[in-house]
């Protein structure tokens, strides 16, 4: 695993837009495994300013991403294709027939899930997959539990990331208590792995999954066991790390 310290969220995003460039220029076919929520927002703002002064071209990429609520329309304002479009895709010139999130709206949500790991399984898998991580650890919506999801499949949200992001909705009865999520198995098939973490109340996440075993009870552990991640983490994520080894690790 290599560590790249941030000072803070600017400089995190700045750094993880360095890696997805190098990523895009070293193979503009690439597919990218994208991620939603709050973490990766400045990395996208960055992305979409160097596109803009013709540094980047994502004329042929192509995208996965991780998640979709169920029950949420794509122009629903907390669907995670509205995010996508409203963070990226409209402002970058992607193929929107090239990027890929879940059907939320699925009338048969298992025949979805078979859909998009036929999708994951086709061109050679995902060449960079985008992370963040939850405050219970969860990696997409891989929640913790007694064993790893596999493959995409459809998950119940636990407590602690239904309140996380009751933030984005009017209530958290407004929320969908659903989502499909692509499985552990499928994230660790990418060939590589950038994982984005900033703030304070990621710092426990950080420390259980890369100071503490690998275990199902805190999904991002399991990604000791890539042998391609890059983990870029503020300083304020860090915290605990710094705290439990004794000195601030780089
Ligand atoms: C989003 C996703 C989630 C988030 C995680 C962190 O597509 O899969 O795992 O990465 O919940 O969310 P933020 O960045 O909002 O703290």
């Amino acid at each position: 695993m290599k560590l790249y310290r941030a000072e803070n969220y600017e400089h995190m995003s700045r750094k993880g837009a360095n890696i997805v460039s190098a990523q895009v220029i070293m193979k503009p076919d690439c597919t990218l495994g994208l991620a939603t929520g709050s973490t990766p927002v400045g990395m996208y703002r960055q992305l979409i300013s160097w596109y803009e002064k013709g540094d980047l071209d994502f004329s042929e990429v192509r995208s996965i991403n991780l998640d979709e609520y169920v029950g949420l329309k794509p122009d629903d304002k907390n669907s995670y294709r509205y995010f996508m479009n409203d963070n990226l895709f409209d402002h970058v010139n992607i193929d929107k027939a090239n990027t890929h999130v879940p059907n939320g709206m699925a009338g048969d949500i298992q025949a979805e899930c078979d859909r998009y790991n036929g999708l994951l399984r086709q061109n050679g898998g995902i060449d960079m997959q985008v992370l963040g991580i939850g405050r219970n650890g969860h990696i997409g919506f891989n929640e913790p539990g007694d064993a790893f999801e596999k493959e995409t499949c459809c998950i119940a949200l636990t407590q602690s990331t239904l309140d996380a992001n009751a933030r984005y909705f009017d209530s958290v009865d407004a929320m969908p208590h659903k989502a499909i999520t692509m499985g552990i198995k499928s994230i660790m098939q990418s060939k590589s792995i950038l994982l984005l973490v900033s703030g304070e109340n990621k710092a426990e996440a950080l420390y259980n999954s890369f100071w503490g075993p690998v275990t199902p009870k805190v999904p991002a552990s399991i990604l000791q066991l890539h042998n391609n991640v890059t983990i870029v983490a503020d300083d304020a994520a860090m915290a605990l790390v710094d705290k439990k080894t004794g000195q601030p690790v780089r």
